[in-house]
């Protein structure tokens, strides 16, 4: 099974899908920064996982059509534009195999918590709008990629899955 974790930073997400998968799995890692994705390699070395580590932006993947079984995104669209946000999408569903799964979890409107409003500073300064207003849903439709689950991990951070239709 081939996983890609876009915005992988030091690729904890990947390290732990890694390990809670009882089955072979080659993990990619995707980042802007090389100082993130050289965090990830040590920390891949030390775990003895390997992972395929690519420097880019997750809106020009440099994959074919249809290579991933699950592509992975954790509180990293919300570092990014509407446009790279959008175009990360489209390429998200060129990459996943049909019946592909593709899963964000991000910064989203806060359900009412004391945490939240420890975090409000946070979201002045976050590119939320998609998250906030709930865009996604109707951006990954618009790709052939349909809304299966979701949930609140935090009051404010919700965890979103899509299946890529056939
Ligand atoms: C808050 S970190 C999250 C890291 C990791 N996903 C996690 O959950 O621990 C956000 C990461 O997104 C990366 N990033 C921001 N814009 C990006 C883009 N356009 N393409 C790829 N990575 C990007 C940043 O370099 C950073 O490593």
């Amino acid at each position: 099974m081939s996983v890609l974790d876009l915005g992988c930073g030091t690729e904890s997400v990947g390290i732990a899908i890694s390990e809670s998968l009882e089955r072979d799995v080659s993990i990619h890692g995707l980042d802007l920064s090389g100082i993130q994705l050289g965090y990830a390699a040590d920390k891949g070395e030390r775990s003895g996982i390997p992972l395929n580590l690519y420097r880019g932006s997750m809106d020009m993947l440099p994959f074919t059509d249809k290579t991933f079984d699950i592509v992975v995104t954790s509180v990293a669209f919300c570092e990014t534009t509407s446009e790279v946000r959008s175009g990360a999408i489209m390429e998200v569903s060129r990459v996943l195999k049909d019946n592909g799964f593709f899963a964000i979890v991000d910064c989203a409107k806060p359900i009412l918590g004391l945490d939240t409003v420890m975090m409000l500073p946070f979201f002045m300064f976050k590119e939320t709008a998609d998250s906030w207003n709930n865009h996604y849903p109707d951006l990954c439709r618009e790709s052939n990629l349909i809304l299966e689950n979701e949930a609140y991990v935090k009051s404010y951070v919700k965890y979103q899955l899509f299946r890529k239709a056939d």
